[in-house]
């Protein structure tokens, strides 16, 4: 059984104690990280939520205090007045090593059994244990940072837009489902039975109708759920920084953006990123670096070698070329003697993920060159692929043929796994670039038609509005991605606010005027009555946190974090629901 705080309370924290408070007498308040009972005297680490001060018993106390001081132990709530002293033996490794609070009054606020983590940061515990038992596991210091440093953002976010006029605006979370877009989160509705509301993807089309409200600026820190496969980087509930603006075109967006991230990076990380951030169309993102999330930390870039190796004997490479493909290679410079024979294979299974059927590569080395398909080239030929690529000794040249997709998705992918593992990817670099010029379309193979690649209000760049209807693939659309270190940390584009031209989209994305109005009819019915040029952005917040706190795992930015199978281990959530819960919501269960 716990004692009472009685009249104790804290008077400063356990990480706050310094030489300048010895002589003081204190109390804190925390729990125990340590006992070390050396029989006259007893240490105790008590830390809370900013570090952890040692504390004594010694001889000097009465016997009932230190008999009661005899049974602390790990994660015992305490709460300690003492006198604050110098320490004989100074610990280095922590701010308050300098000093020592000798114990007056111990109260034992509660006690604990054994906890099944250690409660320290690299305690290299299984992540479902992790999470099973999070509430222990958020009192690592490492993830308390992470959460002080998540809510120290937000804040810093919510005074910038409060500064620059916008308002922060509250969105339903039961919506309308979304026909477009991830898989949606249902939820049935008891009073009107048969029927569904969904969570929110995003609040996309609730602030577009902000801007036909008159808004004008909108902001919300804000929840989105999307049913979707779950990887590193992606939770099945997360947060949005989300934008809206009216009045506006691309530029600027960009521009106020800017200002945003680079208030962010300097208040945060104290890096000043350099303005205007550098931009890159996605076409010469793709040509470059295979992705549209280049990474721009290392070099490795695409370059097409398909002119060079079209007459050649390798049937690989000019039956790619035949039917339309390519052959690229990517040059990793300087680090051919990093790679064995060996590890050319696990980068070829690598590739192989991405659909490539092989990977070639051309190893130059003081002896000459080593690699598998010297033979189908002839001098000439070997000679100008070596120029294309700037290759020299010491460099590995990797090369795939295969249709253009693949050779962009397997050497896009490589180029980063090869960073990865010449361990060229520092957390402490920020490379930010805007990719723009996103295509408007791209084909769905399976439901053989064109889908909005960023969604069917997105604004076609003016230019290539004339190719709605004769070439929808060469519409590029006034849509961009902010890409930092190769990871997509947000994303957004200008809006159509013209029927005439809602229209023209709907119909090529298959829609008649009936089905575009039934899904979206309420969008459509608002913007006739006078809807400003309107844009926006939404940033994955997780992801930012995530960059600040240099952490390779989504979940250790999130208090309460799904599994990669998007279950709850602490709450065990999903679970089944009653037999009147779902009557209830008119729901029957098919086993
Ligand atoms: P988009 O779908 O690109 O755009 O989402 C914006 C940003 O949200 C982050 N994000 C995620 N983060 C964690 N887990 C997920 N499952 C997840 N999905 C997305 C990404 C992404 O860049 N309404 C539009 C924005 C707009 O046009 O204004 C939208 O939602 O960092
Ligand atoms: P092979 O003659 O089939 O043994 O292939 C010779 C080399 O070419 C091997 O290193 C293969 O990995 C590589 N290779 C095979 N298919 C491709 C491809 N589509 N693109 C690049 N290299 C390939």
């Amino acid at each position: 059984m716990g004692e009472k705080m009685g009249n104790l309370r804290r008077t400063i924290m356990c990480g706050n104690l310094r030489p300048e408070n010895v002589g003081e007498e204190i109390v804190l308040m925390g729990w125990v990280q340590k006992e070390r009972n050396l029989g006259s005297i007893i240490f105790v680490d008590l830390r809370d939520t900013t570090g952890i001060t040692q504390i004594v018993f010694d001889d000097t106390i009465s016997d009932e205090l230190f008999k009661k001081a005899e049974t602390i132990r790990g994660e015992y709530v305490l709460a300690v007045r003492g006198t604050v002293r110098a320490r004989s033996s100074v610990n280095k490794d922590i701010p308050t090593g300098e000093i020592e609070v000798l114990a007056k009054e111990l109260k034992i606020l509660d006690e604990a059994t054994t906890p099944p983590i250690y409660i320290k940061d690299d305690d290299n515990v299984s992540e479902p244990m992790r999470l099973k038992y999070r509430y222990l596991d958020l009192r690592k210091p490492k993830m308390q940072a992470n959460l002080k440093l998540r809510a120290k953002t937000a804040k810093i976010l919510r005074d910038f837009f409060y500064e620059n006029n916008f308002v922060e605006v509250e969105t339903p979370m039961l919506t309308k489902p979304t026909p477009e877009g991830a898989r949606d989160y249902l939820v049935p509705s008891r009073v009107n039975p048969g029927n569904f509301y969904a969570l929110p993807q995003s609040p996309q089309l609730m602030k577009q109708l902000l801007m036909v409200s008159g808004m004008d600026r909108y902001y919300q820190i804000v929840k989105c759920f999307r049913d979707e496969d779950l990887r590193a980087n992606r939770q099945p509930e997360f947060t949005q920084v989300d934008v809206e603006m009216s009045f506006v075109d691309v530029e600027d967006i960009l521009n106020i953006n800017e200002k945003l991230l680079y208030k962010l990076f300097k208040e945060i990380m104290g890096i000043e990123i350099e303005l205007p951030i550098k931009r890159m169309a996605y076409n010469e993102a793709m040509d470059r670096f295979g992705v549209d999330k280049p990474d721009l930390r290392f070099g490795f870039e695409l370059k097409d070698i398909s002119d060079l190796v079209k007459d050649c004997s390798f049937k690989v490479f000019t039956g790619a070329i035949e039917n339309g493909g390519a052959v690229k290679a990517i040059n990793v410079k300087g680090y051919g003697d990093k790679f064995t024979r060996k590890d050319i294979s696990s980068l070829e299974e690598y590739a192989k993920t991405y659909g490539a059927k092989g990977l070639a590569w051309i190893k130059i080395t003081d002896e000459g060159i080593t690699s598998p398909i010297a033979k189908f080239f002839n001098e000439d030929e070997m000679e100008k692929i070596l120029a294309k690529v700037e290759g020299s000794i010491g460099d590995l040249i990797l090369i795939v043929g295969d249709k253009k997709s693949v050779v962009f998705d397997s050497l896009g992918n490589l180029r980063n796994e090869v960073a990865r593992r010449l361990n060229l990817l520092s957390g402490d670099d920020i490379y930010p670039v805007w990719i723009t010029e996103f295509p408007l379309f791209e084909f769905d193979e399976e439901e053989n038609r064109y889908v909005a690649k960023h969604h069917p209000f997105t604004h076609p760049m003016d230019d290539d509005i004339d190719l709605l209807e004769s070439k929808p693939d060469k519409v590029r659309a006034k849509a961009y991605d902010m890409v930092i270190n190769g990871d997509e940390m947000g994303g957004g584009s200008i809006r159509i606010n013209n029927s005439e031209l809602q229209r023209r989209m709907f119909k090529a994305l298959g829609f008649t005027d009936e089905e575009a109005y039934d899904k979206f009819g309420f969008l459509i019915d608002a913007f006739q009555y006078g809807t400003p040029p309107h844009g926006g952005i939404a940033y994955g917040f997780d992801r930012l946190i995530m960059l600040f706190t240099n952490s390779s795992n989504i979940r250790d930015v999130i208090a309460f974090p799904k599994t990669q199978s998007a279950t709850d281990l602490m709450t065990d959530a999903p679970s089944p629901a009653a037999e009147k819960a779902l009557e209830e919501v008119h729901i029957k269960v098919v086993p």
